[in-house]
C-alpha cells in the first residue's frame, strides 16, 4: 500500500505536475466529518424550549444556525429517515447523509441557503422551501423535496438533501441535531457537508447588516428561535419542477 511518504518519493521520479494532480485527487477523497459548533437549544418566541412532540409533520420550520443570520430548516418527516446515503460534490468532497433523530427517527435539519446561488429565506420573501408534494407541468409528482424556485434546484429530504434536479452543484449543508429523550428538547450541535457561509456573508453583506445589524456573523449561541416558515416570511414562492 502506498503511504504519504512513498507517494512523495515516487513524485520526485515521475514528475511534479502529475503528482500534484494525483495527490489532489487523494486529498479530496477524504470524507467530510461533522464540524462542531455550540450546542444550541431550539426555543419558541418566548424563549422556552421547543418540545419535539410539538412539531408538526411535514411543515416548514426555520431557525438560525450556526450563525445568527444563517437560516436552517427543521423538518419532521412522516417516517424514519434512514440517511447514510453517500453524497459528493464535483470537487470530490463526500459525506454520508445524516439519519433522522428524535421521536420516530423522523427529525432532520438542513441549511436553508441554496447551494446554487445562495437564495435564502428572509422576513420579506423566500424562494426556497420544503414542499410535501408537488406536481410539475407534465403531471409528474414528487414528494418531500426542498425546492428553490429561483432556478429550480430540488433537494431530496429523505436522502440528505441530495440534489434531485436543477443547477445546484451539491447537497444542502446538513445541520446536526440532537434530541434529549428525557426532556424532549431539540439542539443543533454542528454541520456536515460543504458549508457556503463565507460566500453567503460576502454576497449579502449589506442586506444582512440591514436585517441583523452587527449580529449577522455572531454565532447562534445557547438558543435559537424556531419559527413556522409562514410566520417568519411574509411571502413564500411556490413553484413546480
Ligand atoms: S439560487 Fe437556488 S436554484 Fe439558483
Amino acid at each position: 500500500m502506498t503511504n504519504r511518504r512513498d507517494f512523495f518519493q515516487s513524485c520526485t521520479q515521475s514528475g511534479a505536475a502529475l503528482c500534484a494532480m494525483s495527490y489532489g485527487a487523494i486529498a479530496q477523497a477524504v470524507p467530510l466529518e461533522v464540524k462542531k459548533y455550540a450546542r444550541t437549544k431550539l426555543v419558541n418566541q418566548q424563549g422556552l424550549a421547543i418540545k419535539a412532540t410539538q412539531i408538526s409533520v411535514r411543515k416548514n420550520y426555520l431557525f438560525h444556525y450556526p450563525f445568527e443570520s444563517t437560516p436552517a430548516f427543521l423538518l419532521r418527516m412522516a417516517a424514519p429517515v434512514v440517511g447514510k446515503k453517500p453524497l459528493n460534490t464535483p470537487k470530490g468532497d463526500s459525506w454520508l447523509a445524516l439519519p433522522g433523530i428524535g421521536p420516530g427517527n423522523a427529525f432532520v435539519a438542513f441549511s436553508a441557503i441554496c447551494a446554487h446561488k445562495l437564495a435564502y429565506p428572509t422576513p420579506q420573501l423566500s424562494f426556497i422551501s420544503f414542499q410535501e408534494k408537488q406536481t410539475n407541468k407534465i403531471g409528474q409528482t414528487s414528494q418531500d423535496v426542498i425546492h428553490c424556485c429561483a432556478d429550480h434546484s430540488q433537494y431530496d429530504v429523505l436522502a440528505g438533501a441530495a440534489v434531485l434536479s436543477g443547477p445546484a452543484p451539491q447537497a444542502l449543508t446538513g445541520i446536526v441535531i440532537e434530541h434529549d429523550a428525557r426532556t424532549d428538547e431539540l439542539f443543533a450541535v454542528g454541520t456536515l457537508g460543504v458549508e457556503v457561509y463565507d460566500a453567503f456573508f460576502a454576497k449579502y453583506d449589506f442586506k444582512l447588516q440591514m436585517d441583523h445589524g452587527n449580529s449577522a456573523r455572531r454565532m447562534a449561541g445557547q438558543a435559537s428561535t424556531l419559527h413556522l416558515m409562514d410566520n417568519y416570511c411574509k411571502q413564500t414562492a411556490r413553484c413546480s419542477g
